[in-house]
């Protein structure tokens, strides 16, 4: 707008208008012109759109990309890093799968040691029977005994350790476990005591109660009998000539949930620091002073942890200090 004189001396307001696309500012133009306005927030809105569905496509993607990395069998494929840093559910998800793929690598490796000392561990009573049955080819009268002895109890051996394997495996999948049942646990470890001491008289040994307070429990009897005597023959097998195996259960409080608390002492060499969590898996044994391994397949143990673990408790092996073993097992009680 502008003040102007006519020739004949008025005073005119000159008002003029700009064409808006091809003079004015783009900011003014979009700012009045409506349809531009438009074309501006539809603009915007889709390069945002765009940086939205991208920075969440390109994480899945790479999800997708581990997924089908563990799918074709690669358990060692993680998520990409740059997924991991993200704070939002993304990222957590990726985390997740990180984790559930450090589980999935952990059980297959563990699965396929397992099965390599399976097959070396059937190999040795295999190898053992082979060689007596060639021996018997060509056997006196007298050796023949001596031989089909031997096989019998290679094919004894044999037996007892495809089945504590199979209890091992039906163990880890847990499917027995719809079958629990409420039973007296102090019972229960009295007559495992009992048997034990039967056992062990007979090789001048001693198993004996040092405690028992009344506990119950529920879950599967018959084989938390066996993970226990599976703990008390190693006690009788170990412990020095006419020395006792002491037990005791005792009822304690762990963060105002009753506990059972057994102990199982002997008083034989007990076992090398370093092994003593080693014996609870599947096929360990401490080598005897000879350098040879104990006559049993190394499964007790690894069998009584399952158990133990299957029931919500734990057990543990320490070195007395004044000599010997003890396995300590706690099981959560009603
Ligand atoms: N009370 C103990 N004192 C000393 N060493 C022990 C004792 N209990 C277990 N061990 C050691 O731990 C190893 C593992 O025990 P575990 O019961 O699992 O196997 P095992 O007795 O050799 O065979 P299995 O029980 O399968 O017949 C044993 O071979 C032995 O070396
Ligand atoms: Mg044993």
């Amino acid at each position: 707008m502008r003040l102007v004189e006519g020739p004949s001396g008025r005073k005119y307001t000159l008002a003029f208008q700009q064409s808006p696309t091809l003079i004015m500012p783009v900011s003014e133009a979009v700012g009045t012109h409506p349809y531009l306005r438009l074309l501006g927030i539809g603009l915007f809105g889709a390069v945002l759109c765009f940086l939205l569905t991208r920075n969440i496509t390109k994480p899945i993607g790479r999800l997708l990309a581990a997924v089908s990395g563990i799918a074709s069998g690669r358990f060692k494929t993680r998520v990409d890093p740059s997924v991991l840093r993200r704070h939002d559910e993304i990222g957590t998800l990726g985390r997740d799968f990180d984790r559930m793929a450090e589980q999935i690598e952990a059980l297959v490796s563990a699965q396929r040691e397992l099965l390599g000392d399976v097959s070396h561990e059937l190999r040795s009573p295999l190898a053992r029977m082979i060689v007596a049955l060639g021996l018997l080819k060509h056997a006196s009268p007298e050796e023949v005994s001596e031989y089909i002895n031997r096989i019998g109890l290679e094919a004894e051996r044999l037996d007892k350790m495809i089945g504590q394997f199979l209890t091992l495996t039906r163990i880890e999948s847990g499917a027995e476990l719809a079958q629990r049942e409420t039973f007296d646990l102090t019972n229960l470890v009295q007559e495992v005591a009992a048997d034990g001491d039967f056992e062990a008289r007979a090789h001048k040994r001693e198993v004996k109660i040092v405690r028992a307070d009344s506990c119950r429990m529920s879950g599967l009897p018959e084989m938390l009998r066996s993970a226990i005597e599976n703990v008390v023959r190693n006690a009788i097998r170990y412990t020095a000539e006419d020395t006792t195996v002491d037990m005791s259960l005792e009822q304690t409080n762990h963060n105002g949930a009753g506990e059972a608390f057994l102990r199982i002492r002997d008083h034989g060499p007990g076992v090398p620091r370093i092994m003593l969590a080693n014996i609870f898996q599947p096929f360990q044994r401490v080598p005897e002073p000879n350098g040879t391994n104990s006559q049993g397949a190394g499964l007790g143990l690894a069998i009584a942890d399952r158990v133990v673990r299957l029931h919500k408790g734990s057990i543990r092996a320490l070195n007395a200090t004044d000599g010997g073993l003890i396995v300590e097992i706690q099981l959560p009680i009603n």
